[in-house]
């Protein structure tokens, strides 16, 4: 254990903001662990942009506002969750903590968060909506075989769940040099993982029966509309970031959109969500729910993207921190950082409630 380590706070409660959590979860990861969650792609630029654009955003706060009763409570899809805040589909969660997908949705459960589980989980669908104590969202990494989408899609509506949420960011393939660094300085072999053994495929119990193999590269618009045909479930798009997208999502009957870049994990030098949330927010028009991720490490961020007309921001590696260092407790702390910091900006700005953020409370900073 490194030396920061050993003075670093020993409770979840200690922690002050999310950035800590980074430093513990470096702490106690092995490196092969360390370098899957930490990478983005190539020299990292995506990655490090989400992150620095906030910046281009300054606050403009409206005095005299009533700010004694705070909301932070949203309805999407005709459901209530008391925060915008909601986990992003984070594969292999127990190569980051014995208790994997398990330990976020208990801490998503507490927290009355919307969880989105990923097609790459460690855990099943059926499990995870029973610690969640409600189905999750689902993320589709969709399979190369079509017979293999529908049995997936029919697997996870028969468990219950609202909304599929399909990647498609990551169709072109991706070059995680940092991951693949760490990967061989890593010695050993996780068997939480890869449970048959050194060298063998991690364990998803969401794949079994079919083929694991998953994003065909062939995919086009065409296949929106094949998979409206075979769910019920509401259809957003993961990782769109521009206007032109936005439209054609719309005209293809998503029921949403979430504007991402992977967490600066599929290609570079894109630019950060921030910067692409208000073209998309425009293009769509208020036809569908627009929800973005990427880079969010304070209060202040998530209020500048609900400003910027985002009906709910994802976190990806910071509950990840959490859940590395300290399991359901460490999410849960992350989470109520987040949630402490938004309510005081939130009040700051006289927009105590998630409906009164408007357009108004953000300008773009000067060049
Ligand atoms: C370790 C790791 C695994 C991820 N796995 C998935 C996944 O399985 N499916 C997916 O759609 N996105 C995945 N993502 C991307 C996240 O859903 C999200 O878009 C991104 O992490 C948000 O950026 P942030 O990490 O800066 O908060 C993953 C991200 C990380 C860090």
């Amino acid at each position: 254990m490194r030396a920061w380590a050993q003075q670093a706070p020993k409770n979840a409660k200690d922690f002050l903001d999310v950035m800590e959590f980074q430093e513990a979860a470096r702490a106690v990861l092995r490196p092969a662990h360390w370098g899957y969650m930490a990478s983005g792609v190539d020299d990292d630029l995506t990655l490090n942009a989400n992150m620095s654009a906030f910046k281009h955003y300054q606050l403009k706060p409206r005095r005299l506002v009533d700010v004694s009763k705070s909301d932070l409570g949203i309805e999407i899809f005709g459901a209530k969750w008391d925060s915008p805040i909601f986990v992003c589909p984070v594969g292999s969660q127990m190569a980051f903590h014995a208790d994997g997908e398990l330990a976020t949705a208990r801490a998503a459960r507490a927290k009355k968060t919307m969880q989105v589980l990923s097609t790459a989980s460690t855990t099943s669908v059926e499990n995870v909506a029973k610690a969640l104590g409600t189905p999750p969202w689902y993320q589709l990494y969709m399979p190369l075989k079509w017979e293999h989408t529908e049995k997936l899609v029919k697997r996870v509506e028969d468990a219950g769940c609202p909304a599929l949420a399909w990647t498609v960011d990551l169709l072109a393939g991706r070059n995680t040099e940092t991951a693949t660094r760490f990967r061989l300085q890593d010695a050993g072999e996780c068997m939480t993982c890869h449970v048959n053994g050194p060298g063998t495929p991690i364990h998803r119990p969401m794949l079994e029966g079919i083929d694991s193999r998953y994003n065909p590269p062939e995919a086009t618009w065409s296949y929106v509309d094949r998979l409206k045909k075979i769910t019920k479930m509401k259809i957003l798009l993961k990782g769109l970031d521009n206007s032109e997208d936005a439209k054609l999502a719309v005209n293809h009957g998503a029921d949403g959109i979430i504007v991402s870049n992977h967490g600066g994990r599929a290609a570079e030098t894109l630019r950060a969500t921030i910067d692409c949330l208000p073209e998309v927010v425009e293009a769509v028009n208020g036809r569908i729910p627009v929800l973005v991720d990427g880079g969010f490490r304070r209060g202040t961020d998530i209020f500048k993207a609900l400003a910027l007309g985002a009906k709910a921001v994802g976190l990806g590696r910071p509950y990840i921190w959490g859940l590395s260092a300290f399991g359901q407790d460490g999410v849960e702390r992350v989470l109520d950082i987040l949630h402490t910091e938004l309510t005081l900006t939130m009040r700051q700005m006289g927009a105590p409630t998630v409906r009164e953020i408007t357009r108004a409370h953000v300008v773009r900073a000067p060049a």
